[in-house]
């Protein structure tokens, strides 16, 4: 009786020949394609960004809200007073936080407590940057109060934009 246990179940055998079968036709089919164009994609030489990509740092795609004339003249600080050397606003980190979607959402701090970015936060960012210290980011930020509070105002409104 036990041979008849060791013996494959019916399905089971079907499964390996289809399994198998389907293993020989790939092969057929995707072996000679690839093998047609070479070993892996040609890392083409300017290889054109998706039609989602980012606009780049001074916008020009559809933006998703209005923009105050406040919040532009915002942007137009963080290119030039340097905020995009360690911010971006696409989503991908850098030396500090990506400020896309930072407006109104949680931040985790280092000391592990967690805030509301509200207007009073990202305020406190700019003029006080040490005070709160987001997770995973050194402390490498200097104040920029010395911008002066429309400028703040203006950079403020900009983050308040990249927000939504
Ligand atoms: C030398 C790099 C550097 C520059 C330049 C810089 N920042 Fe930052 N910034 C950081 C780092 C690092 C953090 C995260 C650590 C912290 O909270 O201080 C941060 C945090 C922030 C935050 C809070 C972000 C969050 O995720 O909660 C805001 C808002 C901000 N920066 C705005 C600005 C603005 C506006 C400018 C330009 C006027 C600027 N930063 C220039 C490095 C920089």
């Amino acid at each position: 009786m036990s041979e008849g246990r060791k013996r494959l179940h019916p399905a089971a055998a079907i499964l390996v020949v289809l399994g198998v079968g389907l293993a020989v036709v790939g092969l057929l089919v995707f072996g000679p394609l690839s093998g047609r164009d070479g070993p892996g994609p040609a890392p083409g030489p300017g290889q054109a960004p998706g039609p989602g990509a980012s606009p780049g740092p001074t916008g020009g795609g559809a933006p998703r809200s209005e923009m105050s004339a406040l919040a532009q003249r915002g942007r137009e600080l963080f290119n030039i007073r340097g905020c995009t050397t360690c911010h971006t606003v696409d989503g991908s980190p850098g030396i500090g936080p990506s400020l896309l979607g930072v407006w109104g959402s949680e931040r985790r701090l280092a000391d592990g407590t967690v805030v509301v970015a509200d207007a009073a936060y990202v305020r406190e960012s700019i003029v006080d940057p040490m005070a709160k210290i987001v997770e995973g980011f050194l402390p490498s930020m200097t104040s920029y109060a010395w911008l002066g509070e429309e400028d703040i105002e203006a950079l403020t409104a900009y983050i308040e934009w990249l927000g939504d």
